[in-house]
């Protein structure tokens, strides 16, 4: 197979990133030839959250410092690059404008094939960048930010969604309580630092819709639990009266909550879809605790756990470049009038 090498774009939300890949063909994993992410997060901190017309001005500001930064480190310059990926969607629209456009006037100028990623496609696939062979069928489970899915996996871009938040994603859930809480944004990391100090069960927290036959999940009624919680043990509500033990204690027992909720509903998933290899990726893949619940499940259940890298489970353009890859290898590729879809589905 030839050689191709592609450039990948990621600016959906709070991270603007490049990378190049090369990949010799799907039986070798692509060497990643540069991956630059760019984290908004500092400015954003400040707010308690992402501003999306802050977001899409430094993407602006950053991007073509950060293209050239990624050609630099990888040896290469734009008339070397065979095709041009962006996120598409799902995210903020302004944001995904900016690296969208910059990736199509790219591959305008060199006369080169545009391709448009979904950003959830990009999560999904993910934990098979590193291995040769590419993604093989399987269910994939994305905890992200934004999302939270179970996906039978049956090849590159063919895929039945098995289960979804009906409300709030994990990792939505992670931040909106380490807000309640007196954290700093995002939540799930620091959230996951004084778990691993604290009693999971020192607040009993509702799982919900663990007897449901789908693999639906809910996390808005365990976070209202934790918000009832705080006015019973401080002083107003304030979480910053709270004894640092008692945060630990609460960040433990909301996390053993919602690990407890996605093995449960990973392993329902597995079953039904038959698949005997479980892939997860997100944000909320960084999680110690459900890294290593999920290993212990899959041992017992003689499962395959297929983990993507912590550098690859944040928003990356790696994964970008990836499915732009893939995508390209297919002979999938988008005009460059195609529009961004802050809503885009899998
Ligand atoms: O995938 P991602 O970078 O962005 C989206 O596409 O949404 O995920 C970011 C999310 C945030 O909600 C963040 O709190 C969460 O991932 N996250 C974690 C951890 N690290 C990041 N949640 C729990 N534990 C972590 N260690
Ligand atoms: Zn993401």
């Amino acid at each position: 197979p030839e050689s191709l090498t592609v450039l990948g774009i990621e600016s959906s939300c709070d991270e603007t990133a490049v990378a190049i890949l090369r990949s010799a063909g799907e039986e070798k994993a692509p060497e990643i030839l540069s991956s630059v992410i760019s984290s908004q997060i500092a400015i954003h901190r400040q707010h308690g959250g992402v501003v999306p017309e802050l977001a899409s001005r430094n993407h602006s500001a950053d991007l073509p410092g950060i293209i050239r930064t990624a050609c630099r480190e990888a040896g290469t310059a734009p008339a070397d690059i065979d095709v041009f990926g962006a996120t598409g969607g799902p995210g903020l629209v302004a944001a995904l404008l900016v690296g969208n456009s910059t990736a199509k006037a790219l591959a305008l100028a060199a006369g080169r094939p545009f391709v448009s990623v979904n950003h959830l496609e990009g999560h999904l696939l993910s934990p098979f960048l590193k291995r040769p062979g590419g993604p093989v069928p399987h269910l994939g489970m994305v905890v992200s930010g934004g999302h939270t899915l179970f996906v039978d996996v049956r090849g590159v871009g063919n895929y039945r969604l098995l289960g979804r938040s009906l409300d709030d994603a994990a990792g939505e859930a992670f931040d909106k309580v380490g807000k309640m809480l007196g954290l700093p944004y995002p939540g799930g990391p620091e959230i996951d630092r004084l778990a691993a100090e604290g009693d999971p069960e020192a607040f009993s927290f509702p799982r919900a819709l663990m007897k449901e036959h789908t693999a639906n999940v809910s996390f808005s009624g365990l976070k209202t639990a934790v918000l009832y919680t705080l006015p019973k043990i401080t002083k107003n509500g304030d979480p910053h009266g709270l004894p640092r033990q008692t945060l630990r204690d609460l960040c433990a027992s909301f996390q053993r909550a919602v690990t407890d909720v996605l093995i449960h509903k990973a392993l329902k998933a597995l079953r039904a879809s038959g698949h005997r290899t479980l892939s997860i990726s997100g944000g909320v893949s960084c999680n110690r605790e459900l890294r290593s619940r999920l290993k212990t499940a899959c041992d017992r259940e003689k499962v395959k756990l297929v983990l993507p890298d912590f550098d690859l489970t944040t928003d990356n353009a790696a994964m970008i470049a990836y499915v732009t890859c893939l995508k390209a290898r297919r002979g999938l590729f988008h005009s460059l009038d195609e529009d961004v879809d802050p809503n885009l589905k899998l």
